[in-house]
Order: structure tokens, then C-alpha cells, then sequence
């Protein structure tokens, strides 16, 4: 193998990498309107028993492959399998990298954007849903946030695993925690929280369909980062002495504990002034600055909030471009900086689209959707799910369960994967992704 592969330098440099990548647009944009559209803490816990089912063994698969091969997601699947079209797993991940990236760019930016927004002031009184849909629907403002916030990520990682992920994560994490922090005792402090915190914790199993199940697997793959080998490649520089299943476990337990705690900020605030909760995907952007326009200090909430989401959008932003550039420079053998700024390029272009989807180019919709949505069901609904199911039959029938068991508690951790983790990589998750996938394209084209 490749003995000179980077590494990372500090025991917590996998963990809030990893951390950074999970932790995103997924916990709190994501996770809030998902939760507040399907009954509250009736899709809370189904979600937490999709992390403990697919989602945690799933994060330890993909740190193993990654850990054992040294490798970015094709080379790693060659490495195991040589020989074989397994690959093409690898490949399906690097093309989603660009495509989440593309458009992930594109709501990150609006984030950023959002930030001056509040430093200008939220004003009571505003109509929320004209700022949003006045922003998002310009031609030249999206765009130039959209560079922006390409510009930080490819920077990062242009500066290499160590210099620039390692060093930023080891930034940016504990920030978002203290604003995170900031946030909710803001919100839990605010007369009339209760009836937030009762829709968001009492659960109400009558709304629970068939829906909600999708929606908590796709939840899952999507908020841990699973499913395009960016943990393939996170755990390529995890070093042998360090053991993957607990360091598998602080990452899917502080992305969970992120989310829900985000929660805890959201729906009482919403509540506390009389907002719908089950306002979709313009929850944080629409209904959140109501809210901090109506709470004492709401503009200075709102900028902590605002740098909050922008803050966790990069460092996952980041573990997508590092799959490419991964790629490129192992398999390529690219220049790194080469690779992230022509990639960081190309990945600005494929966004554009999207952006200008919102607005000019609005007209235009692909199989009925919009571009964005388009792209986001490429990659998360069709891609993510189909490589994590694929990924689970690699790691349990061909690369063996035994094998993953044997690297996952090498050297001997406080967590100890046992026997079971053969019966759901082998049978329960990729069966219960394809039904998923299956009911997914029944929905849209049935
Ligand atoms: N997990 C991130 C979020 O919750 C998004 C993300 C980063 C991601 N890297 C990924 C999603 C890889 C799927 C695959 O916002």
C-alpha cells in the first residue's frame, strides 16, 4: 500500500472531519422541515432507529473499506475487489460528489447571504417569503455567493488533509457547537417555547405513514454523509492505530445529537411566535427570520444563526470536494492544488444551472422538476441510495462481513461490532434501501 498517504496528526482530527462532513445543511435545514412535515417526534424516532439499524453500521463500512485500502472510493473498491466492474461503486460516488456539491454550493450561498441580511436588520413586519424568493430568484447575487463559498471549500482543500481540513474542522466544529449552544438556550428562554417543545417531543404516531420511512432512511444516508464514499475517503487517513467502530460511533452520535439538538433551537422559536412548523424547505429561511425579527436582539440571533448554518455547510462542503480531488490525485496522480481549484471550477459551473433555475431559467424543469430539485434527486434519492446498498453487498458478500468485523475491532475498542452487523449489511439494509428506491420511482413516475 501506499505508505506515504497523509494522515490524520491529533486523535480528534478523524472525528470532527468526519463530524464536519455530517453535520450540515441535513441537520438543520433538512432535519427541521423533514421533522416538522412528518409529525414531530413520531419521525424522531423512527429516524434515530434508522441510524442505529443503517446508519451507524453503514459509517463503520465505509471507515473500514476506507481505513484498509488507504484510498479514495474507485481505488479503494479496486484494491479489495481487484479486477472485478466493483469500481463502478466507487465512480457512482465521485459523480455524485460533483452533483450534491453543485447544488449544495448554490443553498450554502444563500446561507451566507442570509448572514447579511441579518447584519442589515430583520425588520417586524417584513414579508419573509418575498426576501426569500427575491433572493434566490436574482440572476447575479445567487451566482457570486454560490463563487464565494466554492472559493472557501476549495481552499481548504487545496491546503491538503492535514493543513486544511484537520485545521479548519479544528475551528469551525467548536464554533458551531458554542453558536449552536447560544441558540438554544436563546430559544428555549422565550415565553410560549413549551408548545414547541411539546410538538417537537411528543410523539404522534397517526401522522406516521408510509412516507415517513422513506423519508427517516433518506434522512439517515443523507445526514452521515453515506452512500458516495466521502467516509471511504475520510477513513483512508485514519491511521491502524486507531479503532474504527468507536470512531464510527462519536461521529454518527454527534451528528445525531446536533440534529436533535438543533430541534431543540427551532421548533420552540417557531412556536413561541406562532409559526407553522410544517413550513417545508422555507422553514429556516422564511419562518426563522420572522421569528428573530419579533424576538429582543432577533438581528443578532439571526447572524449567529445564519453564520451557524454557513459554518456547517462548509465543513461538509469540503468532504464532497475531497472525494473528487481524492480521486484525481490518486488515481490521476493530479497535483492536489491542481485538482481542487480546476474541480472547485467545474463544480461552480455545474451549479449555475441550478441557481439560475430559481429565477431566469425557471421555465425550464427536467422530467417535471425544477433543476435543482432534479439534481437533488439524482444524487440523493437515486445515487446515494443505490451506492449504499451496493456498498452494504460489497462490504457483506463479497469483501465478507467477517473481514469488516475483523478490521472494525482491530485495534480492540470500547465498542465491539459483533455477529449482528453481518445480518444487517448482508440482508436487512440493502433490502430495506431497494424498497425504499423502489417506492421512491413508484411515487414519481407511477
Ligand atoms: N451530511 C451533510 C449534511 O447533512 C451533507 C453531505 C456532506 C453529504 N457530504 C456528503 C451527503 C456525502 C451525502 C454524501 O448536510
Amino acid at each position: 500500500m501506499n505508505g506515504a498517504r497523509e494522515k490524520w496528526t491529533s486523535k480528534l482530527g478523524f472525528i470532527l472531519a468526519a463530524a464536519g462532513s455530517a453535520v450540515g445543511l441535513g441537520n438543520i435545514w433538512r432535519f427541521s422541515y423533514v421533522t416538522g412535515t412528518n409529525g414531530g417526534a413520531a419521525f424522531v424516532i423512527i429516524y434515530l432507529v434508522a441510524i442505529i439499524l443503517i446508519g451507524y453500521p453503514m459509517m463503520v463500512t465505509e471507515v473500514a473499506i476506507g481505513r484498509k485500502s488507504e484510498k479514495n472510493p474507485v481505488g479503494a473498491f479496486k484494491a479489495l475487489a481487484p479486477n472485478t466492474p466493483w469500481w463502478l461503486v466507487g465512480a457512482l460516488g465521485v459523480f455524485s460528489g460533483f452533483v450534491i456539491l453543485s447544488f449544495y454550493s448554490v443553498i450554502a450561498g444563500w446561507s451566507m447571504a442570509y448572514i447579511f441580511k441579518a447584519i442589515a436588520g430583520f425588520t417586524p413586519g417584513t414579508d419573509f417569503a418575498d426576501v426569500f424568493v427575491g433572493h434566490i430568484t436574482g440572476t447575479g447575487v445567487p451566482i457570486v455567493w454560490h463563487a464565494v463559498f466554492m472559493v472557501l471549500t476549495l481552499g481548504i482543500i487545496a491546503a491538503g488533509v492535514v493543513k486544511g481540513i484537520q485545521r479548519w474542522v479544528k475551528i469551525l466544529m467548536p464554533v458551531l457547537a458554542i453558536l449552536l449552544v447560544v441558540l438554544v438556550f436563546r430559544a428555549l428562554t422565550l415565553p410560549g417555547a413549551g408548545e414547541g417543545l411539546a410538538f417537537y417531543l411528543a410523539p404522534r404516531f397517526e401522522d406516521v405513514t408510509a412516507g415517513t420511512f422513506l423519508a427517516a432512511i433518506g434522512q439517515a444516508f443523507f445526514t452521515l454523509s453515506l452512500g458516495m464514499g466521502a467516509m471511504i475517503t475520510y477513513g483512508s487517513y485514519l491511521t491502524r492505530e486507531e479503532n474504527v467502530a468507536d470512531n464510527g460511533g462519536w461521529v454518527v452520535g454527534l451528528d445525531t445529537a446536533i440534529a436533535l439538538i438543533a430541534g431543540l433551537a427551532i421548533f420552540p422559536a417557531v412556536f413561541a411566535l406562532g409559526y407553522d412548523p410544517a413550513a417545508g424547505p422555507g422553514l429556516v429561511f422564511i419562518t426563522l427570520p420572522a421569528v428573530f425579527a419579533e424576538m429582543p436582539a432577533g438581528s443578532l440571533f439571526g447572524f449567529i444563526f445564519f453564520v451557524l448554518l454557513s459554518v456547517a455547510a462548509l465543513t461538509s462542503a469540503i468532504s464532497l470536494l475531497e472525494v473528487v480531488v481524492a480521486w484525481l490525485v490518486d488515481e490521476k496522480e493530479w497535483p492536489r492544488v491542481k485538482a481542487s481549484v480546476i474541480i472547485g471550477i467545474v463544480i461552480f459551473v455545474i451549479g449555475i444551472p441550478t441557481s439560475l433555475g430559481m429565477g431566469p431559467w425557471s421555465n425550464i424543469t427536467i422530467i417535471g422538476m425544477e433543476i435543482l430539485d432534479f439534481y437533488d434527486f439524482v444524487a440523493s434519492e437515486l445515487a446515494l441510495p443505490i451506492g449504499g446498498a451496493l456498498t452494504a453487498i460489497f462490504a457483506g458478500h463479497v469483501w465478507k462481513a467477517r473481514t469488516v468485523i475483523d478490521e472494525t475491532n482491530d485495534p480492540p475498542g470500547a465498542i465491539k461490532i459483533g455477529n449482528w452487523y453481518g445480518v444487517l449489511v448482508k440482508y436487512v439494509i440493502p433490502i430495506a434501501v431497494f424498497v425504499v428506491l423502489i417506492t421512491t420511482l413508484i411515487d414519481f413516475f407511477g
